[in-house]
């Protein structure tokens, strides 16, 4: 168990060693030269803080799963990276979760103010289609790679599951499919997406596709059921963001729900749920250990 935690963990690292400088070129690009350069300011800000680029890194594997090029895949690893940063912003609104840290920083309206936060959000969420429109792909693959941006993205993905969190905020009593409905829309749905696109563009066939979108599902549940679990054991030092605020502001959580241990054996079905979808695919060694990893790690 050690070792295979291990080998997870050296496989990892050397994918982020690997991948983090393709990314890290591109990243910041297109928020450099504007006439609104505070708000170019605001929106570098958040991606420059770094995170865990879990969402890009896991669409350029799934492009090299099926056979194609990371350099692929980089308009839609990009356009996962700025949805999801703009997702956190928001997230941290005082009209959401009200939090005043992330990535290590003090949030983004903290530093430059609500009106900004909500624009850095919007600009790059924007500039997510505009990255995937412009670049050189493959027409049809574009067009699959944008729907599938919008449905993981969109009312249908992260926002509606955002707005069920809230809702769920007021709730007296739930049960775990509802839990279940939350996780996989404001979570899994952008996780999914992940990995999908980096299919379509890597030119997966019909089944590879499914299975990595099957997979992507899988360890999205898993992903938000251990950042549920980070809430209720770690500190803000480990997180870079406040922990223990889901109890306080009564979220709806596997922890609150299913107790520690509950959380924890859902969290190891949901990663074996997603290995198991892996097992057709030839290229699958990287994608293994990431779901191992995800469902250990510490931030
Ligand atoms: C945090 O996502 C929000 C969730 C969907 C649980 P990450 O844990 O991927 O955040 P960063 O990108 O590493 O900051
Ligand atoms: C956020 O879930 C999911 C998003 C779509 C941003 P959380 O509210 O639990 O994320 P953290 O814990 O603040 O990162
Ligand atoms: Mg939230
Ligand atoms: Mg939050
Ligand atoms: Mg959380």
């Amino acid at each position: 168990m050690i070792d295979a935690a291990q080998d997870a963990s050296a496989q990892v690292k050397a994918d982020l060693d690997r991948l983090i400088p393709l990314l890290d070129a591109s990243l910041t690009a297109p928020f450099r030269q504007g006439e609104a350069a505070r708000l170019g300011e605001a929106v570098r800000y958040s991606l420059e803080a770094g995170g865990k680029r879990v969402r890009p890194v896991l669409c350029l594997l799934a492009c090299e799963a099926v056979g194609g090029t990371a350099a692929q895949a980089l308009p839609g690893a990009l356009a996962l990276e700025y949805v999801h940063t703009y997702s956190l912003i928001h997230d941290d609104l005082p009209a959401m979760d009200d939090d005043d840290l992330r990535r290590g920083r003090p949030t983004n309206h903290k530093v430059y103010g609500e009106g900004h936060a909500i624009l850095a959000g919007d600009a790059l969420l924007t500039e997510a289609f505009g990255v995937l429109a412009a670049a050189d792909l493959e027409p049809v693959r574009k067009a699959e790679a944008l729907a599938l941006l919008a449905e993981g993205a969109g009312w249908r993905g992260m926002a509606g599951g955002q707005a069920l969190d809230l809702e769920g905020e007021k709730l007296e009593a739930y049960d775990l499919d509802h839990l279940r409905l939350i996780h996989r829309l404001k979570t899994g749905a952008l996780l999914r997406a992940s990995l999908e696109i980096g299919a379509v563009l890597g030119g997966a066939a019909p089944a590879e596709r499914a299975a990595l979108r099957a997979y992507g599902e899988a360890i999205g549940l898993a992903f938000q059921i251990q950042d549920d679990i980070l809430d209720a054991t770690a500190t803000d030092a480990d997180l870079g963001k406040r922990a223990g605020k889901d109890a306080g502001k009564g979220k709806i959580t596997y922890p609150s729900l299913l107790g520690l241990d509950g959380a924890r054996k859902a969290l190891s079905e949901a990663t074996e749920t997603a290995l198991c979808h892996l097992a057709s695919l030839p290229n699958r060694n990287s994608l293994a250990a990431w779901a191992r990893y995800l469902a250990q790690r510490a931030k």
